[in-house]
């Protein structure tokens, strides 16, 4: 892999997902924020980082959590994903919300920071241990991390997407998805950017999608490869569309909708 071209498929494929990412996702993934914000834990009167943002779900739940008087720096490699986040804390009425555009590796942020989240963003960083070595750097000494990441490609029953799309383009679109949910992979990346008092949750749950042009819309248009997908001429997105359906027919449910196994592992540790 080409960390700089990964970087830069990463940036080019999730401006493209912004528009499409929350109303494909944030039902699905509510689980999983619901255990990683309950984790942080996140106090009236923090100051918080959120890394790789996304559309800002789980940062507008900690600038709740940390008003009047705390804020929240929220951060993103896509300049879509950061404008929405910007946009949805207005909306919101959020005034302690700062949205920067950067790179995981290289945080373009003040610290230093009470708490800091990077909710499933790892998996994308070409060089995690960097990311979290960034986390550790601007947390204050005794201060939080909280990281998601999902788990097993067992464990994922949508899993299928990556092959469906790698066999199309010249390289792998996230050749390192689930190395970090491999058992014991995310603590142990903790411990080795010296972060101590290091847990780890595996939390197993369902993705539900009404029908299939619910199932395919998130796999295809709101997540990781969108760039690739938005290449593709009409005949190969009907076939990729098929692939998948047929990837995922063990989840279909009897009315027409699907209810795909998640898996995530959420890891919590403090700067020493
Ligand atoms: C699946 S979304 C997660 C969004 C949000 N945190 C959530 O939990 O819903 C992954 C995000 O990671 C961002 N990302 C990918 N590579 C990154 C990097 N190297 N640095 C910062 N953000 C990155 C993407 O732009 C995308 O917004």
């Amino acid at each position: 892999m080409n960390p700089r071209r990964h970087r830069l498929v990463q940036r080019r494929g999730w401006d493209r997902a912004a528009a499409h990412y929350e109303r494909c996702w944030l039902r699905q993934l509510a689980p999983a924020h619901d255990l990683a914000l309950a984790t942080a834990a996140p106090q009236p009167g923090e100051r918080a980082l959120d890394v790789a943002c996304g559309g800002g779900a789980v940062t507008l739940r900690i600038a709740a959590a940390v008003a009047p008087t705390g804020c929240v720096v929220a951060t993103d490699l896509s300049p879509n994903m950061v404008a929405a986040t910007a946009a949805q804390a207005v909306a919101a009425g959020l005034t302690n919300v700062d949205a920067v555009c950067c790179d995981a590796e290289a945080l373009d942020v003040d610290g230093p920071f009470d708490v800091a989240m990077c909710s499933l963003g790892l998996m994308y960083v070409p060089e995690p241990g960097a990311a979290l070595g960034e986390l550790r750097r601007v947390l204050r000494p005794g201060g939080r991390v909280v990281t998601t990441v999902w788990g097993e490609r067992r464990g994922c029953g949508w899993a299928g997407i990556f092959g469906i799309v790698d066999a199309r383009v010249d390289s792998d679109v996230c050749p390192l998805f689930f190395a970090l949910g491999a058992p014991g992979a995310l603590s142990g990346a903790l411990a080795g950017a010296g972060f101590v008092d290091v847990e780890q949750t595996r939390l197993r749950t369902h993705l539900d999608y009404p029908d299939a042009d619910g199932a395919i819309g998130a796999a295809f248009l709101g997540g990781p490869v969108a760039l690739a997908y938005a290449r593709f001429s009409p005949e190969v997105r009907h076939a990729v569309h098929a692939e998948y359906l047929a990837s995922i027919a063990d989840f279909a449910t009897p009315h027409g909708g699907y209810r795909i196994p998640g898996e995530f592992v959420v890891a919590s540790a403090r700067q020493p």
